[in-house]
Formats: C-alpha cells, sequence, structure tokens
C-alpha cells in the first residue's frame, strides 16, 4: 500500500510513522508513506495556502488552487507508476465519517490513499465537491488539524496490511475485531503482592483459557460497550 499525505506541517506527521509497526511496515515495504508539504504549490513567494473567508468571520480557509494541484500533481504521479490513480482521496475533518475498525479493515484492502490534513477553518468546499471520495473524523471532539488524525488512520490501516503483523502482534485477537472487547491480560509474575493470575490461566487447559477469554470478552464488553455487542457483522 501507498499513502500520500498532504499537509501544511509535514513535522506532525513524522513520528508517528518512524517506530515500532509502522517503521517495520515501511522496513518491509508493505507500507510507503509519503508526506507532501502543501506550501510546495503555495500560490505566492510568500508560501501563502490559506486566505480569509467570503462572508467574513474569523478564521482562515485553505485555498482551492494550491490543494487542486497538489491533489492533481500526486493523481499524475500515481497514474504513471503501475498503479491508476487513487483508491481514495479523503479528508480528515471532525465532520466526516466516523473512523471504526470495520472502515479501517475496508481501507487496508486498498492500494493508494491520499490523505488531506486540513487547517484553520478548513479546506475550500468546492476542493470537497470534486477530489474528495470520502471524508474521515476519529471521533466527536476537534483537533487543531488533520495530522493527528491522519497518523491514527495510517497507524489503525497499515498494522492490517497482511504481513505487518507476526503471530505475536496479530490483528485477530484485537479489540472490535470480532465486535467483542479483548479479554484482559496477564505476565509474570503468577503473583505480584499478592495479587494472582486467574489460575484458569496457569491450568495449561487451551480450551478451557479459550473459554474464559471469551467469557470475559462479552463480560467486558457488556460492562463498557453494550452498543457494540449486538451489531453482529458490522465491524468485518
Ligand atoms: Cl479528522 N480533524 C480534526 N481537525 N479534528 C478532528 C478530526 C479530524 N477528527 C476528530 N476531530
Amino acid at each position: 500500500m501507498h499513502i500520500d499525505i498532504i499537509t501544511v506541517l509535514p513535522e506532525l506527521l513524522q513520528s508517528p510513522l518512524s517506530h515500532s509497526i509502522m517503521k517495520r511496515a515501511q522496513e518491509k515495504d508493505l507500507l510507503t508513506v509519503q508526506v507532501h508539504n502543501l506550501r510546495d504549490w503555495a500560490v505566492n513567494k510568500y508560501g501563502q495556502v490559506d486566505d480569509y473567508q467570503y462572508g467574513g468571520g474569523a478564521g482562515m480557509v485553505m485555498m482551492c488552487e494550491p490543494l487542486a494541484n497538489a491533489i492533481e500533481h500526486l493523481q499524475k504521479n500515481r497514474k504513471e507508476d503501475d498503479s491508476g490513480g487513487f483508491d481514495e482521496v479523503i479528508y480528515l475533518t471532525p465532520d466526516g465519517e466516523k473512523l471504526n475498525q470495520k472502515m479501517a479493515n475496508q481501507l487496508s484492502l486498498k492500494t493508494n490513499l491520499l490523505l488531506i490534513c486540513g487547517h484553520y477553518k478548513g479546506i475550500d468546499e468546492r476542493i470537497r465537491e470534486h477530489y474528495l471520495t470520502k471524508e474521515v473524523s476519529i471521533g466527536d471532539y476537534v483537533l487543531s488539524g488533520g495530522e493527528l488524525a491522519a497518523a491514527v488512520l495510517v497507524d489503525a490501516v497499515g498494522r492490517l496490511i497482511p504481513g505487518v503483523l507476526n503471530d505475536e502482534t496479530s490483528a485477530l485477537t484485537d479489540s472490535f475485531q470480532d465486535n467483542l472487547l479483548a479479554p484482559p491480560v496477564y505476565t509474570r509474575p503468577a503473583e505480584f503482592r499478592q495479587w494472582k493470575v486467574p489460575d484458569v490461566l496457569l491450568s495449561g487447559d487451551q480450551k478451557k483459557i479459550d473459554e474464559w477469554r471469551h467469557e470475559q470478552s462479552v463480560k467486558r464488553t457488556k460492562d463498557r460497550r453494550p452498543d457494540i455487542l449486538d451489531k453482529d457483522t458490522e465491524n468485518s
């Protein structure tokens, strides 16, 4: 999978994508992420990419021209390699469709994604109308810009690309993957300050252990997230 990201703050995206599983995905060439500075397509020598909004009001709006030029440039690049353009052009915005595990699973099957990070009051509506295939929010709260949301999306999607995770880190036992939260986990020692690991986990009886884990998952989901319990296959 290849992901291009357009942003006015490339530095914000570097660190989250350079460690741990995202680092390994890129080292294995299963995922490539290219971060592009929107100012490279600025309309003047001052690097301008935003302007006052029509109708008045506080806050700047990201202009059409730099964004249109950036998107078209990257679209052309993507068509010139093997792949025939972007599968999705995604704008990260608090008024988008809320990211969940189902959406992450679906996006992990794509080949080329373009992510656009907004700032200030957002991007000119005409860019949304004419270029986007999807608008994504990571939750009902407002961030200062789309960069952290883009990093969240790349992580959630990138780890699902086949080959990125190994047995140790398998996504199959993640919370949400089967509409259940993950069960509690323990490691050595078996007793710490008189706090004991549940006996069943030390029993060596794999069938019993699997049953216990399933019960715990169901209980945890009922207690904490009853809203996801009845959703059937919605997350897959
Ligand atoms: Cl995608 N962007 C911004 N700026 N704020 C958010 C968000 C996205 N998702 C939740 N809050």
